[in-house]
Formats: C-alpha cells, structure tokens, sequence
C-alpha cells in the first residue's frame, strides 16, 4: 500500500443538527493511489463537494479517519492541517477563484509564496507554471480579461504552485465549453501521468469520463456500485 496517497477509512459529514441535520456523506471509504485520476461523479447535492472539501483538509469529518500519505488529517489541530493543505494539495474550483486585483502572474506568485517561495524563485516559478498552461503571454493581464478557459488555466497553475502530490477539481469544466473543458481535462491527465500526481475530480459532466482510471458514483453521500439513474 506504499503507493496510496489518500485514505478514508468510514467518513461521514453531518451539517446541522435536530430537524436541520442533513448526512451530506456517509460512511465513505475509499483510497487513492499515486499518479490515479479519481472521478467523483453524482446529481446535484449528493455530496460531492462535501467530499471533496474533507479529501482536501477544509472540512473536518463528523466521524470516521482521514491519512494523507500515511499522516492522519482528521486527527490534526487546525494549524498542522492548514500546513498540510498549503504543501501537499491543490485546488481547482468551478468558479475560478482568482483575485481580481491581481494579474495572472501575481495570483500565482501569491500562491507560490504563501508556500515559502518568494523573491527571484517564485517570480521564475510562476513564468514556468503559466507557461505550462499556454499562458506565458498573458502573464500581465487581469482575470477580467481572459476567457473561461483560460481562467481555468491559471487556477491549474496557480493550483500546481506548491507541487501537490493531490489535486483536487470540483465541476472544474462546469462553466467552460466542450473544447475548453476537454482541455483542462486533458491537462490534468497530463499531470497524473507525466508528473505521478493524484488527481480527484467532481463531476457531473460525463464528456470527461473517459480520462479516469476510476469512477465512482455517489448517491444520497453514499458511494453507490453503479451509476443509478434519477428517478423523478
Ligand atoms: N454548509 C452547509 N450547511 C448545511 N448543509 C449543507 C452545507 N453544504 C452542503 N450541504 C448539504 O449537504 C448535501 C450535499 O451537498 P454538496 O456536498 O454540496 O453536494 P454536491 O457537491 O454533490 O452538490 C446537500 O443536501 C446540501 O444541501
Ligand atoms: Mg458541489
């Protein structure tokens, strides 16, 4: 078991509590291993995000046990799993999430140095990251001014900054077209092959199924054995 980067061994997520309790996921097990994309597929609040959130030490479980390369997460106090979060994992959202004032280049070179690398090493980093993407001539410009995609590729390599060995997407390609979604899938397959990082992707957008050397469905926060369909 040399190779598994993430384990979760019966985790669940509860929010609320009394008649506002909602079981967001439960009792999930699973395992990642090293260089494998990982889909995560299910409707619309099954669970997901949830999921994902605790794979990337944002969300603590209700219950149930977290190791990321052989350390425990869900045992660590809050500073330990930020430290944790900051070196080993990064994280691509559907929305984007870049900072609007900054350009391109800062947003990645702000990432790179909240991980420790500063000065003429971040600034030369964050060139390569964005070059990587296909982005070395906009290194310049805001957000505002790039499409979807391209975007999407910034947080890729804003993502790629503290050289995760786990990244995580949540409805990465949601918001782009067929050919730009293509693309970012593409890309992450790319990094898990070329690069052995793990990659862990919430979808439920079919077009980029067959990347993944696993599927797995979630129903009701609840790993399901077959994609069922929704019965309305
Ligand atoms: N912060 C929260 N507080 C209360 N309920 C939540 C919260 N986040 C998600 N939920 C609920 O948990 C369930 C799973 O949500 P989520 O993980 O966002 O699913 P998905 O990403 O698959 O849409 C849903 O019923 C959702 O309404
Ligand atoms: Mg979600």
């Amino acid at each position: 078991m040399e190779d598994v980067v993430l384990w979760l061994r019966n985790v669940t997520k509860e929010y609320g509590t009394g008649r506002a309790r909602v079981l967001a996921v439960d009792d999930v097990s699973l395992e990642v291993r090293q260089g494998e994309i990982v889909l995560v597929m299910g409707p619309s609040g099954s669970g997901k995000t949830t999921l994902l959130s605790m794979m990337g030490c944002i969300l603590r479980p209700t219950d149930g046990n977290i190791w990321l390369r052989g350390t425990e997460v869900s045992a660590l106090p809050e500073g330990a799993l930020a430290h944790v979060r900051r070196r080993h994992i990064g994280f691509v959202f559907q929305s984007f999430n870049l900072l609007s004032s900054l350009s391109v280049w800062e947003n990645v070179a702000l990432a790179l140095q909240i991980g420790g690398t500063r000065g003429e090493a971040g600034a030369r980093q964050a060139k390569e990251l964005l070059e990587a993407v296909g982005l070395g001539d906009r290194l310049d410009s805001l957000p505002a001014d790039l499409s979807g995609g391209e975007k999407q590729r910034v947080s890729i390599a804003r993502a790629l900054a503290n050289s995760p060995s786990l990244l995580i997407g949540d409805e990465p390609t949601a918001n782009l077209d067929s050919e730009n979604g293509r693309r970012v899938a593409d890309m992450l397959t790319t990094l898990a092959r070329d690069q052995g990082r793990s990659v862990v992707i919430a979808t439920h957008d079919a077009r980029i199924m067959d990347v993944a050397d696993r599927v797995l469905y979630l129903v009701d926060g609840r790993l399901a054995k077959k994609p069922r369909v929704h019965q309305g």
